[in-house]
Protein backbone atom coordinates (compact mmCIF):
# COMPACT_ATOMS: atom_id res chain seq x y z
CA UNK A 1 0.00 0.00 0.00
CA UNK A 2 2.72 2.52 1.18
CA UNK A 3 5.04 1.49 -2.18
CA UNK A 4 1.72 2.65 -4.33
CA UNK A 5 1.12 5.48 -2.45
CA UNK A 6 4.67 6.49 -3.08
CA UNK A 7 4.65 5.27 -6.87
CA UNK A 8 1.27 7.46 -7.25
CA UNK A 9 3.07 10.73 -5.43
CA UNK A 10 6.49 10.31 -7.77
CA UNK A 11 3.85 9.88 -10.85
CA UNK A 12 2.21 13.27 -9.25
CA UNK A 13 5.58 15.52 -9.21
CA UNK A 14 6.62 13.93 -12.85
CA UNK A 15 3.51 14.92 -14.10
CA UNK A 16 3.74 18.30 -12.58
CA UNK A 17 7.10 18.65 -13.75
CA UNK A 18 6.47 17.92 -17.29
CA UNK A 19 3.19 20.72 -17.36
CA UNK A 20 5.66 22.97 -15.74
CA UNK A 21 7.78 22.36 -18.84
CA UNK A 22 5.40 22.45 -21.54
CA UNK A 23 4.26 25.60 -20.06
CA UNK A 24 7.58 27.36 -20.24
CA UNK A 25 7.73 25.78 -23.51
CA UNK A 26 4.76 27.25 -24.48
CA UNK A 27 5.52 30.62 -23.02
CA UNK A 28 8.83 30.66 -25.11
CA UNK A 29 6.76 29.32 -28.24
CA UNK A 30 4.52 32.21 -27.32
CA UNK A 31 6.70 34.79 -26.69
CA UNK A 32 8.52 34.05 -29.94
CA UNK A 33 5.66 34.27 -32.20
CA UNK A 34 5.21 37.77 -30.95
CA UNK A 35 8.66 38.71 -31.33
CA UNK A 36 8.65 37.30 -35.11
CA UNK A 37 5.23 39.12 -35.55
CA UNK A 38 6.62 42.57 -34.83
CA UNK A 39 9.92 41.84 -36.68
CA UNK A 40 7.49 41.02 -39.80
CA UNK A 41 5.79 43.82 -39.22
CA UNK A 42 8.50 46.16 -39.02
CA UNK A 43 9.97 45.08 -42.24
CA UNK A 44 7.06 45.05 -44.33
CA UNK A 45 5.84 48.59 -42.52
CA UNK A 46 8.91 50.67 -42.18
CA UNK A 47 9.64 51.11 -45.82
CA UNK A 48 5.81 51.90 -46.38
CA UNK A 49 5.98 54.70 -43.56
CA UNK A 50 9.81 55.88 -45.20
CA UNK A 51 7.95 56.10 -48.67
CA UNK A 52 4.91 57.82 -47.56
CA UNK A 53 6.92 60.19 -45.12
CA UNK A 54 9.88 60.73 -47.00
CA UNK A 55 8.27 64.11 -49.27
CA UNK A 56 7.83 65.76 -46.21
CA UNK A 57 11.53 65.38 -44.88
CA UNK A 58 12.99 66.17 -48.45
CA UNK A 59 13.85 69.79 -49.23
CA UNK A 60 12.40 71.41 -52.63
CA UNK A 61 14.98 71.94 -55.05
CA UNK A 62 15.91 75.03 -56.04
CA UNK A 63 15.44 76.02 -60.01
CA UNK A 64 15.23 79.29 -62.12
CA UNK A 65 13.24 78.87 -64.98
CA UNK A 66 14.06 81.60 -67.81
CA UNK A 67 10.75 83.36 -68.80
CA UNK A 68 12.45 85.46 -71.91
CA UNK A 69 15.29 88.16 -72.85
CA UNK A 70 15.43 91.38 -70.51
CA UNK A 71 14.90 93.45 -73.63
CA UNK A 72 11.50 91.77 -74.01
CA UNK A 73 9.86 93.47 -70.94
CA UNK A 74 9.27 97.36 -70.50
CA UNK A 75 9.66 99.30 -67.54
CA UNK A 76 6.04 99.61 -65.69
CA UNK A 77 4.45 96.73 -67.39
CA UNK A 78 3.07 93.76 -65.60
CA UNK A 79 2.74 91.09 -67.90
CA UNK A 80 1.71 87.18 -67.44
CA UNK A 81 4.61 84.84 -67.82
CA UNK A 82 4.60 80.99 -67.91
CA UNK A 83 7.38 77.96 -66.74
CA UNK A 84 7.61 74.77 -65.63
CA UNK A 85 7.54 74.25 -62.03
CA UNK A 86 10.06 72.91 -59.76
CA UNK A 87 10.03 69.16 -60.17
CA UNK A 88 7.44 68.32 -62.67
CA UNK A 89 6.08 64.23 -63.06
CA UNK A 90 7.52 62.68 -66.65
CA UNK A 91 3.36 62.47 -67.13
CA UNK A 92 1.96 65.45 -65.96
CA UNK A 93 2.54 67.64 -69.26
CA UNK A 94 0.81 70.88 -69.60
CA UNK A 95 -0.06 70.34 -65.47
CA UNK A 96 3.40 71.01 -65.21
CA UNK A 97 3.18 74.62 -66.37
CA UNK A 98 2.50 77.18 -63.77
CA UNK A 99 2.01 81.13 -64.30
CA UNK A 100 3.50 84.44 -62.54
CA UNK A 101 2.62 87.88 -63.16
CA UNK A 102 6.12 89.53 -64.02
CA UNK A 103 6.40 93.44 -63.75
CA UNK A 104 9.56 95.31 -65.03
CA UNK A 105 10.10 97.96 -62.13
CA UNK A 106 13.46 99.58 -63.55
CA UNK A 107 16.28 98.56 -65.55
CA UNK A 108 17.35 95.63 -63.31
CA UNK A 109 14.64 95.40 -60.71
CA UNK A 110 11.65 92.86 -61.63
CA UNK A 111 8.99 91.10 -59.39
CA UNK A 112 7.05 88.25 -59.66
CA UNK A 113 4.07 87.85 -58.32
CA UNK A 114 2.20 84.07 -57.84
CA UNK A 115 -0.75 83.95 -59.92
CA UNK A 116 -2.86 82.18 -57.05
CA UNK A 117 -5.20 83.69 -55.09
CA UNK A 118 -4.47 83.75 -51.24
CA UNK A 119 -8.03 82.76 -50.69
CA UNK A 120 -8.95 79.42 -52.12
CA UNK A 121 -6.34 79.55 -55.17
CA UNK A 122 -8.00 81.08 -58.22
CA UNK A 123 -5.63 82.38 -61.01
CA UNK A 124 -5.90 86.36 -60.07
CA UNK A 125 -6.07 88.88 -63.18
CA UNK A 126 -3.96 92.10 -63.51
CA UNK A 127 -5.85 94.69 -64.72
CA UNK A 128 -3.88 97.51 -65.59
CA UNK A 129 -6.30 100.47 -65.90
CA UNK A 130 -6.71 100.09 -62.21
CA UNK A 131 -3.15 98.90 -61.61
CA UNK A 132 -4.96 96.23 -59.43
CA UNK A 133 -4.64 92.22 -59.18
CA UNK A 134 -8.42 91.08 -59.32
CA UNK A 135 -9.96 87.38 -58.25
CA UNK A 136 -12.80 86.46 -60.14
CA UNK A 137 -13.90 83.69 -57.60
CA UNK A 138 -15.00 85.59 -54.86
CA UNK A 139 -14.06 89.49 -55.50
CA UNK A 140 -10.55 89.29 -54.04
CA UNK A 141 -8.62 92.59 -54.92
CA UNK A 142 -4.76 92.97 -54.55
CA UNK A 143 -2.99 96.22 -55.02
CA UNK A 144 -0.30 96.43 -57.38
CA UNK A 145 2.21 95.75 -54.77
CA UNK A 146 0.43 92.28 -54.07
CA UNK A 147 -0.95 93.46 -50.71
CA UNK A 148 -4.75 93.02 -50.34
CA UNK A 149 -6.74 95.81 -51.12
CA UNK A 150 -10.59 94.12 -50.64
CA UNK A 151 -12.52 91.05 -50.10
CA UNK A 152 -11.46 87.42 -48.50
CA UNK A 153 -7.74 87.09 -49.36
CA UNK A 154 -6.14 86.55 -45.58
CA UNK A 155 -2.36 86.77 -47.17
CA UNK A 156 -0.69 89.47 -50.04
CA UNK A 157 0.26 87.60 -53.24
CA UNK A 158 3.32 85.49 -52.77
CA UNK A 159 6.43 86.58 -54.54
CA UNK A 160 8.76 85.01 -56.57
CA UNK A 161 12.86 85.18 -56.46
CA UNK A 162 14.02 86.46 -59.73
CA UNK A 163 17.44 87.15 -61.45
CA UNK A 164 18.79 88.15 -64.30
CA UNK A 165 21.13 85.72 -65.49
CA UNK A 166 22.89 85.89 -69.49
CA UNK A 167 20.50 88.04 -70.40
CA UNK A 168 17.28 86.28 -69.24
CA UNK A 169 14.88 86.80 -66.71
CA UNK A 170 14.86 83.65 -64.47
CA UNK A 171 12.11 82.87 -61.88
CA UNK A 172 12.86 80.90 -58.58
CA UNK A 173 10.16 77.93 -59.32
CA UNK A 174 9.95 76.61 -56.48
CA UNK A 175 9.20 78.14 -52.89
CA UNK A 176 5.47 79.27 -53.15
CA UNK A 177 3.47 77.90 -50.41
CA UNK A 178 0.64 76.04 -51.85
CA UNK A 179 -2.76 78.52 -50.35
FE1 LIG B 1 -9.73 84.54 -54.69
FE2 LIG B 1 -11.60 83.45 -53.21
S1 LIG B 1 -10.17 82.46 -54.43
S2 LIG B 1 -11.15 85.54 -53.48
Amino acid sequence: MEEDLNASTAHDESSREESAEVLTRRAFLNKLSVGLSVLAAALVGLPVLGFLFAPLLRKAPVVWRAVGPVEQFRVGETVEVTFQDASPLPWAGVSAMTAAWLRRESEQKFTAFSVNCTHLGCPVNWVPGGTLFMCPCHGGVYYKDGTVAAGPPPKPLPTYNVRLRNGQVEVEASGIPIT
